[in-house]
């Protein structure tokens, strides 16, 4: 749907002569010269928007029809020529028009063609300012609930991922080195909890989005006797703005949509970056299905994580977005400035980059599928039990500081022979303690040291099912799965 308007072929102003007239034209004595035409002109990316600012205009026009300034007829014939428009729109067969600047004039504009003097009142008492403001805040409240929607879906995936691999274990890493053993289900409810902080987030910056600045016209209100909890309330806004200044000037709440979005960038890029260590052969530890990767054209054996990389690259973008809407708002004097124009390409580029790479990791989630055994190896080595040895030793009265020592000993011995820890011959564990017996080799296995950490919060598949089973609850009493259970 939202892909349809750019599809639609903008017309040169030249060509569209009877269009041209601007609805500001009249006290200027010149035309606009063409290329600052062109370089102000903001159509060609907002009018993404159309869609808000028809439905905007139909609840203002609800609005002046409730105090009197549209009668029955004229109100009948916005409505429907608005709704004529959003089919034109939808069929790219809207007439954009550079020459009428952006989606509101250009709106306006064909709204008048279509249907005559009725549609020249529906700009009273209110201005771009307050307008554009209002659509920007539909906009991204729809954005926000669709983005929260795909975080959702992704987070079902992870949970199903988490639960088929509760008891899977594989080495868990601090500076890239292996530490101790972790489940892979585990692992997988880190990204879920990340998403969780990401989501609410979202919701919370969503309050700050739903308030309704229409009513604020250019910066100081209107003359009309406007009712402003009517607009806020027909467009689903929790109340209307506070203060028309603020309202028609500040840009903040988008910026905090923009911080959220980079965070929450910055999580999947993470993710996407163990995807890909976990694909290469070193690694070996997740497979995904050919549909998700793309060969080499001169490799013929690569099969290379695209998808993830492209996550983890695209990143950038959210922070560079974030960036430049926090300094175009620096240092801005009240109220509206035509810098804010430039708030839309970011924010539109965060909106598509986060859907976009959601929707790749919720989309491949079920298909990654894992190498229980190359994990399970992979985390054998390492000495990641070497931790349990210690503790072992410390329920056995040795103090941790010594215990500490002891297995350093035990770690080096076993370095020096090619052996993991288990391998060590309980005569010369004993060497390096005598509180060292027969039960040792328990605390020293994969399974047992993941077992053993059965807390709140901690690794063992008990507890992964416990945080799972929650999780799962948490999540239905707010919402359905998508078609879950
Ligand atoms: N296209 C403008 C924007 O996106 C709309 C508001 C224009 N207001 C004005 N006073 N020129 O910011």
């Amino acid at each position: 749907m939202l892909f349809l308007f750019f599809d639609s072929p903008i017309h040169s102003p030249r060509s569209m002569t009877d269009r041209t007239d601007k609805p500001w034209a009249g006290r200027f004595s010149e035309p606009t010269d063409a290329f600052v035409e062109a370089f102000t002109a903001s159509v060609n990316f907002d009018r993404r928007l159309a869609p808000e600012d028809i439905e905007g205009s139909i609840a203002h026009a609800r609005m002046l029809h409730r105090i009197g300034v549209l009668n029955e007829a004229e109100l009948g014939a916005i409505l429907d020529g608005l709704q004529a428009l959003r089919g034109e729109i939808e069929h790219g067969a809207f007439p954009w028009s550079v020459a009428l600047e952006d989606v509101h004039m250009n709106i306006e504009a064909r709204l008048v063609e279509r249907i005559g003097e009725a549609g020249k009142k529906l700009h009273t008492g209110r201005s771009r300012n307050d307008q554009v403001a209002t659509d920007l805040r539909l906009y991204l409240r729809r954005q926000i609930d669709a983005v929260c929607a795909e975080i959702r879906r992704l987070q079902w995936g992870l949970l199903e991922l988490a639960e088929r691999e509760a008891d899977t274990i594989m080495p868990g890493f601090t500076h890239l080195q292996v530490a101790q053993p972790v489940t892979f289900g585990h692992h997988m409810m880190a990204w879920f909890e990340m998403l969780d902080r990401d989501h609410e987030r979202l919701v919370d910056c969503r309050r700050r989005v739903n308030v309704c600045p229409l009513g604020s016209a250019a910066l100081a209100g209107t003359t009309y006797p406007i009712d402003r909890h009517y607009t806020a309330a027909e467009l689903g806004f929790d109340r209307p703005s506070r203060n028309s200044l603020d309202a028609v000037s500040d840009r903040d709440f988008a910026i905090e949509f923009a911080a959220a979005a980079a965070l929450l960038m910055m999580h999947l890029s993470r993710f996407a970056e163990e995807l890909v260590l976990w694909m290469s052969a070193p690694f070996g530890f997740v497979r995904l299905p050919d549909r998700f990767c793309t060969g080499s054209s001169i490799m013929p054996q690569k099969k290379n994580p695209d998808v993830p990389e492209l996550v983890r690259g695209k990143a950038g973008r959210a922070y560079g977005n974030l960036i430049a809407l926090l300094t175009l708002m620096k240092s801005q004097p009240l109220a509206y400035n035509k810098d804010n124009q430039e708030d839309k390409e970011p924010l539109f580029d965060t909106v598509d980059t986060l859907r976009g790479c959601l929707r790749a990791f919720a989309d491949m989630m079920p298909a990654v599928t894992v190498d229980r055994e190359r994990m399970y190896a992979a985390a054998a080595q390492g000495f990641s039990t070497a931790t349990d040895l210690a503790d072992y030793l410390v329920r056995k009265g040795v103090a941790f500081r010594d215990a500490h020592e002891v297995v350093g000993k035990a770690v080096a011995l076993a370095e020096a022979t090619g052996r993991r820890l288990d391998e060590l011959g309980l005569d010369e564990l004993r060497g390096l303690s005598r509180h060292i017996g027969e039960d040792v080799y328990e605390t020293l296995t994969l399974e047992g040291s993941v077992a053993a950490r059965n807390h709140w919060g901690a690794t063992a598949p008990e507890q992964v099912r416990a945080q799972i089973a929650a999780a799962r609850r948490r999540l239905q009493r707010v919402e359905r799965p998508p078609g879950g259970p």
